[in-house]
């Protein structure tokens, strides 16, 4: 039985599936695949190991045509799971492992674009440091602040466990209560109450654009917006906007509507800060990740329940 890969993922993932006597193929490359490659690729493969950055549709379910595809990500917005469901492919995704480190990299944005790191860094490095000065690279404070979290999930519940370890105030937007985390608020109401929104809800049909022209619009001027869910979540340009126009004090992304182009307008502005979709990335969690992926494909393959089936 053929498994493909479509790109090289840690050494111990890889471990697993030969290690069940699959025969492997890992198409190599340093960038994402192309969809032809991909279509090409699982032919003859009964399973899929895939990136969050490859689009599995339907056509590529049926050129395996697969059994299974283990997608190296908990987001799972890149599969087709109505067409998975439907032809009765098993979906498994990789939740929980990546909750801290995508949690650390949220508080690392937020401070970053809280506190000017990134742009106290260019400053001193082009040599444009003069000593302490009382007005110089003041930001915002954590402390006696309102977090909004969209999305109390795993990772918007540890979020707020460390913005509270801040001594921030946290507020949630969700479809029931969590009152672990937070006082549950409509949306609307979060945006105009929070000094920080961090968004953490998966991408859906209901959560794209949930942050349109109108909720930005709702934003204090001085708050700030950090993403480290999915960019289709904002409508970037309309984010764009309101930075520029003075409506938010700034932004914080992990995630681009229409990665990994980035809107021209977010390189231009002083007050964004930009990550290249690294929420899970630390060695540990993606070495997990890779095993989390490869020992739910072989599940199936073997007949057996994934443990972290999507579909
Ligand atoms: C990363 O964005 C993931 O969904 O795992
Ligand atoms: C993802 O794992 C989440 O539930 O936030």
């Amino acid at each position: 039985m053929t498994v493909f890969v479509t790109r090289p993922i840690p050494d111990v993932g890889l471990a697993v599936l030969r290690h069940a006597g699959l025969s492997v193929r890992v198409r190599s490359g340093e960038s994402p695949i192309a969809r032809h490659e991909l279509i090409e690729g699982v032919q003859g493969a009964r399973g899929l190991i895939c990136m969050l950055t490859d689009r599995v549709d339907a056509t590529v379910l049926e050129a395996g045509p697969l059994e299974v595809v283990s997608n190296v990500a908990v987001g799972v917005d890149n599969i087709d799971l109505e067409a998975a469901r439907t032809m009765g492919v098993s979906v498994t995704n990789t939740p929980g492992v990546l909750t801290d480190a995508t949690a650390d990299l949220t508080m690392a944005l937020l401070l970053a674009v809280g506190r000017r790191v990134v742009e106290g860094d260019a400053l001193v490095r082009q040599g444009r440091f003069n000593g302490w000065g009382p007005l110089v690279m003041v930001g915002a404070d954590l402390a006696d602040k309102t977090l909004g979290i969209v999305g109390p999930g795993r990772i918007g519940s540890a979020v707020a466990r460390r913005a509270k370890a801040f001594g921030s105030k946290v507020i949630i937007a969700a479809r029931r209560d969590h009152p672990e985390v937070g006082p549950r608020v409509p949306i609307d109401d979060l945006l105009g109450q929070a000094d920080f929104v961090s968004l953490h809800c998966p991408l859906t049909q209901q959560t794209r654009h949930l942050l349109d022209a109108r909720r930005i619009g709702l934003m204090k001027p001085t708050a700030y917006l950090i993403n480290t869910a999915r960019g289709p979540v904002v409508d970037e340009a309309a984010l764009v906007l309101a930075l520029r126009e003075g409506r938010l004090a700034g932004a914080a992304l992990d995630v681009y509507e229409h990665e990994p182009q980035i809107h021209p307008g977010l390189l231009e502005l002083d007050n964004v800060v930009l990550a290249p979709h690294s929420g899970s990335a630390t060695r540990r969690t993606r070495e997990t990740m890779a095993r989390m992926a490869a020992d739910d494909l072989v599940a199936v393959l073997q007949g057996r329940q994934p443990r972290h089936r999507v579909v």
